[in-house]
């Protein structure tokens, strides 16, 4: 355990370097992994979910190093070509690296075995292991479809056309994946459309990729198998979802003006920035175009302000799922009631997020309602009191958020343990210090 206090801050000053975004470096290793030779990968996440998808894949026979100017090497195997690992896949925290390794491995005729820590192994794997066993892949798993996890992986694997019943990239992906070493087309019909980085970064490595759109909202994504996938220069954009921590604290830090450059601002990751459009706050984004990964990129800048409770509509949800935390405390502190709707799924990420936002939120004196899947944070237009202890239960996440409503609570806000930041945001407390906020360990301090 390695607690964090987080006290009030100064104003907030400066450009916030924003380290690369978790879904795209994850997506660029599996797929350079999946191309033919070397790819060159720029502004990868070094993080602890990063370097365990790194891990895994070196352990499928793909060899890949940093060059003294922090570029990845990965020397791709070609679709099809994964080596069977001789120990067991340790993913750590990452659910994403977990179910998009199952899916990668799925066409591949050999046997693999999986695990995680104590958060991934309470997490569901059936959503995956499903559509995956009607490829042919066969799985033993734990009760309650949960990690350690071992598939025999098969190498007569059959197209399939899928209609998902949660909407989630993660599930979509997996199948994609195991899509790319089937013969014939694969295809995936999500409720709503989710971050589209695999079909991007498959299109621009050389596979045919078509996206349709069905009635209600849905669409359906096809891929067309064993294509030969061209090894490539991949730029990795700053990720909105960690820029999003210290963008929110310069909202609610009075007198507060903070710049992002080069953020990925995919539009099927963006709700977080139309809700708070919405609730009033100052935030301009320039837009620069896509960049060589085919991803759209932005300059943005966030300037402090007050903000004004909005229902977040649930055909949003997929379009921010991971910004829920961080939107929660600025909803404790704008003016009136913010709602969260249809958002069940947040019970099954890192931890319960809807349970750990609502008992740290009481615990700082803030007033909310929660059920199975929504959540109604009752803000009073000012900084809540804090001087609480709030648990981060394995999910940097929930550890963040609890981080910069520290910077404006009434008192300090105790996180029990900050170590989870470490897999999406190793530099966190230093960069969010260097804009002057004021958080430290507590170990330091004694
Ligand atoms: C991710 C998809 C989302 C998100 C996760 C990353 C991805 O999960 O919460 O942090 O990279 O595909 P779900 O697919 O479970 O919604």
């Amino acid at each position: 355990m390695s607690p964090l206090i987080s006290s009030k801050a100064g104003t907030l000053k400066g450009r916030a370097p924003i380290p690369g975004d978790k879904s795209i470096s994850q997506r660029a290793l599996m797929l350079a992994a999946s191309a033919t030779g070397e790819s060159v990968i720029q502004g990868l996440l070094e993080s602890e979910d990063v370097r365990a998808t790194a891990g895994a894949l070196q352990s499928f026979g793909v060899p890949m190093e940093m060059d003294k100017d922090g570029r990845w090497h990965v020397f791709g195997r070609g679709v099809g070509g994964l080596a069977e690992p001789d120990g067991v896949l340790g993913l750590g925290n990452s659910g994403t690296g977990a179910r998009l390794l199952l899916g990668l491995a799925a066409a591949h005729p050999f046997t693999i075995f999986m695990t995680g820590d104590a958060s991934l192994r309470s997490r569901p794997m059936d959503r995956v292991m499903g559509p995956l066993s009607r490829f042919g892949a066969r799985f033993t798993s734990r009760t309650g479809g949960r990690l350690p996890i071992a598939m025999e992986g098969t190498g007569n694997p059959l197209p399939l056309a899928e209609k998902l019943t949660v909407a989630s990239a993660q599930v979509k992906s997996a199948i994609l994946l195991a899509g790319l070493n089937t013969p014939g087309e694969t295809t995936v019909i999500e409720p709503l459309p989710t971050r589209d980085h695999t079909e991007i970064m498959l299109r621009q490595l050389g596979a045919q990729v078509k996206c349709q759109a069905v009635e209600g909202g849905a669409q359906a994504i096809t891929v067309t198998g064993q294509p030969e996938l061209n090894a490539a220069n991949i730029t990795v954009p700053s990720d909105l979802s960690a820029a999003a921590f210290p963008l929110i604290a310069a909202l609610l830090v009075p007198g507060s003006q903070i710049e992002f450059q080069d953020v990925g601002v995919n539009p099927l990751r963006t709700g977080l920035l139309d809700c708070l459009s919405e609730m009033g706050a100052h935030i301009d984004v320039q837009n620069l175009g896509a960049g060589d990964g085919g991803e759209e990129m932005a300059n943005i800048s966030a300037t402090s302000g007050p903000l004004k409770g909005i229902e977040v509509p649930p055909e949003r949800v997929p379009a921010m799922i991971d910004e829920f935390p961080i939107l929660a405390m600025a909803a404790a502190c704008a003016d009136g009631p913010t709602r969260f709707m249809g958002v069940g799924e947040l019970r099954v990420k890192e931890s319960d997020r809807i349970g750990a936002i609502a008992d740290g939120l009481k615990a700082c004196g803030v007033s909310l309602q929660e059920d199975e899947g929504s959540l109604i944070i009752n803000g009073s237009g000012v900084a809540p009191a804090g001087g609480a202890s709030v648990a981060s239960r394995m999910d940097h996440r929930i550890a963040m958020s609890f981080a910069v409503l520290g910077m404006v609570s009434d008192a300090p806000i105790r996180i029990d343990d900050a170590s989870p930041i470490a897999t999406s945001f190793p530099g966190f407390v230093p960069l969010m210090n260097g804009l002057g906020g004021d958080l430290h360990l507590e170990e330091d301090a004694r």
